[in-house]
């Protein structure tokens, strides 16, 4: 329709892993688990991890720069970047200013998006509206974690699964027929418990004694999270793929948050969607919580799985408890 706003479509995808891989045997070495049971129970075989100099921004600058390369677009172009992060580099400031500077992004707004592993596909949600509500041009959106510093490497139920990393996408004016087509964000706040790093906040300051007692890691109640997981996740795909106008049949990729290979086969059942046209790529990541969406992204369309005009849906959970979908058409 002439004169109406342009949907917003993604330019350009990057990612970055640290180099550092540790296989399930290695952490077999490390706690009392075995390769057998991290393959069957989660289908990961391999994480990245990085090293402990290395900070949250330090993997989402490459992986802004490469988003950045692919979309054609200039740093000094951008007008906002999100950065969703489930452990900024600090409390404050955010990570998404120490990135607009390393870019050089110095029209840039930036913030930063707690969504823990739905933060990207929020990211891009209130991205995608920017552009179409005319307040943005070119939004980056990058989701980037170093969840090894918040796992308790002691704690077998939660160091097996995560993976160090970030993947990025720049965010731009659609052309007729392409980009972002729908989005839905959800919360429920009453399973916050799910998933928690107990001190640190306002709540349970840091103390020697939070400190003693190991509460500034992750816990997860991983059991919940993956039946709740199952329940809502196929609602918004189906709820997603209704305001797109589309059918079920008519998706070409389902990119799914990467948090149980086992997950990603329920979602398959439960919406008769065949396991090939998912995205998962968890075997070689682990969960990388906000950065495992555009990882499976950038993989999907650097191997050219994903091509122009395919029927698109980013899909994630996680804690909060907390998800979000997005519908797109592919190409610019
Ligand atoms: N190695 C060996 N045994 C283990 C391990 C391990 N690493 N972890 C747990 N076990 C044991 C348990 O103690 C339990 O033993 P028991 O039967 O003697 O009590 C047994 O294995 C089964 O444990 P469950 O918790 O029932 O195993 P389940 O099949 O549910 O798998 C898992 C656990 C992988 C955590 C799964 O529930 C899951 O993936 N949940 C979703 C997690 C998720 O979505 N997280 C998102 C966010 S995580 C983040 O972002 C930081």
């Amino acid at each position: 329709m002439a004169g109406s706003p342009p949907r917003a479509a993604v330019l350009g995808v990057g990612a970055y892993v640290p180099g550092r891989v540790l296989t399930n045997h290695d952490l077999a070495r490390m706690v009392d688990t075995s390769d057998e049971w991290i393959t069957e129970r989660t289908g990961i075989r391999t994480r990245h991890v990085a090293d402990p100099d290395v900070a949250t921004s330090d993997l989402a600058v490459p992986a802004a720069e490469e988003a950045l390369r692919s979309a054609g677009v200039l740093p000094e172009e951008l007008d906002l970047i999100i950065c969703a992060t489930t452990m900024p580099d600090y409390l404050l400031p955010a990570t998404a200013c120490l990135v607009q500077d390393r870019l050089g992004a110095r029209r840039a707004g930036a913030f930063d998006l707690l969504a823990a592993c739905s933060g990207f596909v929020y990211g891009v949600a209130l991205g995608a509206q920017m552009i179409a509500g005319g307040a943005a041009q070119y939004v980056l959106v990058v989701g980037s974690e170093v969840l090894s510093k918040i796992v308790d490497w002691t704690d077998r139920t939660l160091c097996v699964l995560v993976g160090d990393g970030a993947g990025a996408v720049v965010l731009g004016p659609a052309q007729a027929g392409r980009g972002v087509q729908a989005v839905i964000m959800g919360a429920d706040g009453s399973a916050g418990d799910v998933l928690k790093m107990p001190a640190g906040g306002t709540r349970l300051p840091t103390s020697p004694e939070t400190v003693a007692q190991r509460l500034h890691y992750v816990r997860m109640d991983g059991r919940t999270l993956f039946r709740l997981a199952v329940r809502v996740v196929p609602e918004a795909v189906a709820e997603v793929v209704r305001r797109a106008g589309w059918t079920l049949e008519e998706v070409d990729w389902i990119v799914p948050h990467q948090a149980n290979r086992r997950i990603v086969e329920a979602l398959s059942r439960a919406l008769e969607i065949p396991f090939h046209r998912f995205l998962c790529n968890i075997d070689r990541y682990g969960n990388t919580s906000s950065a495992s969406v555009p990882l499976a992204l950038w993989e999907g369309v650097r191997d050219g799985r994903i091509r122009e005009g395919d029927r698109v849906v980013l899909v994630a959970f996680g804690g909060g408890f907390t998800w979000a979908a997005c519908a797109l058409v592919w190409g610019r």
